[in-house]
């Protein structure tokens, strides 16, 4: 059946890629309406040959809608889901406001697309960093479960919006043609430099986003013990995510065994050319669907521990690509 499809945010980066997706997904709509903030209001959007308007969110934006694609914000999400869901419509949450309320389920297709179905109005779309690190981790805890993992990120301009991303262009511009880089968006130069994760920062000195990860992993693989530990950091890439990924189990994990179940994973890519010294890399992982996932070895100082590496296009399946998969669960296609 067809499916009246709103997109809140539809002028982001994540939402011109869900604009995309649809498409080239060929996603059964009966209609599409395109809705951001009243700056927008006027601007159009290409979608299957035509230009759609854009129009600013409202009251009646939500009537006759079925679904509701939102990529706008937490602070957008949370005073919109309430009046989309009132009037019959299924949110999918690309933002953080819902991601850890218990009624809210929290899903990865190929991880847990059976709470999907749980669902109460509201499905949360998980954040990027936690979103790529489960796709490789997820298939290794099936055969073994994992007791502790230790991650550091390598994250793209991206994860902070078109803007962001423009801005990182500007700063290397800037700082080739000898001036001082704007830091309007990114609170210091993040061109020719990095910096940890600027998110805010809690008692015990993790950011946000660093909580995220351990929070959001545990609620999607139903593990609340599991102990996870991460550092985040924004490097100068435009849009796809990095991870060293540091994963302990009780027994030793065969290298050649998760070597084997990761390069039949769904939606996860090995690469590994040993001889080449040719990895993952975020410029090949930009604008694919699956999550590249590379260097796979032992880990020398314990015995039962895995190394991995891997990068995932952020606005895909960080993002965009990860909620067009849960509405296409929804819809049953
Ligand atoms: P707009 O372009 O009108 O500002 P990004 O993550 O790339 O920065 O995109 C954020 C998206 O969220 C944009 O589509 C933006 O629309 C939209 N947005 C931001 N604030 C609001 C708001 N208050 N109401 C509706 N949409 C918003």
């Amino acid at each position: 059946s067809q499916v009246r499809v709103a997109i809140l945010g539809a002028t982001g980066a994540v939402g011109t890629e869900l604009l995309e997706l649809l498409e080239s997904r060929n996603f059964p709509i009966a209609e599409l309406k395109l809705l951001a903030s009243s700056r927008s209001a006027g601007r159009t959007l290409p979608f299957r040959g035509e230009q759609l308007p854009v129009a600013a969110v409202g009251e009646d934006s939500f009537k006759n809608i079925d679904l509701v694609l939102a990529s706008a914000g937490g602070t957008t999400s949370k005073a919109w889901a309430a009046t989309a869901v009132e009037s019959g419509a299924v949110v999918i949450d690309n933002s953080s406001a819902f991601r850890m309320n218990p009624q809210v389920p929290l899903v990865i297709p190929e991880v847990n697309p059976e709470a999907a179905a749980t669902h109460q109005g509201i499905i949360a779309n998980p954040n990027c960093t936690t979103i790529l690190m489960a796709m490789a981790v997820w298939p290794l805890h099936q055969v073994q479960p994992v007791k502790r993992i230790i991650a550091a990120t390598y994250q793209s301009a991206s994860g902070a919006g078109f803007q962001a991303m423009e801005e990182l262009k500007l700063q290397a511009q800037a700082i080739l043609n000898g001036d001082t880089p704007p830091t309007e968006i990114f609170p210091y130069p993040l061109a020719f430099n990095l910096f940890p994760h600027n998110s805010a920062l809690n008692e015990e000195g993790y950011c946000e986003e660093e909580m995220k990860m351990v929070n959001e992993t545990r609620k999607i693989f139903n593990a609340p013990e599991m102990k996870i530990s991460a550092t985040c950091v924004r490097v100068p890439v435009l849009r796809a995510h990095s991870e060293a990924i540091n994963l302990e189990f009780s027994e030793p994990f065969p290298v050649a065994k998760a070597r084997e179940i990761l390069s039949n994973a769904p939606g996860v890519r090995l690469v590994e050319d040993w001889q080449a010294n040719y990895f993952p890399m975020p410029i090949d992982a930009t604008g694919k669907d699956e999550v590249l996932v590379g260097r796979i070895r032992q880990d020398l100082s314990h015995p039962s521990g895995l190394e991995l590496w891997l990068c995932g296009d952020q606005i895909r399946k960080g993002a965009a690509l990860n909620a067009v998969q849960i509405a296409e669960l929804v819809v049953g296609c």
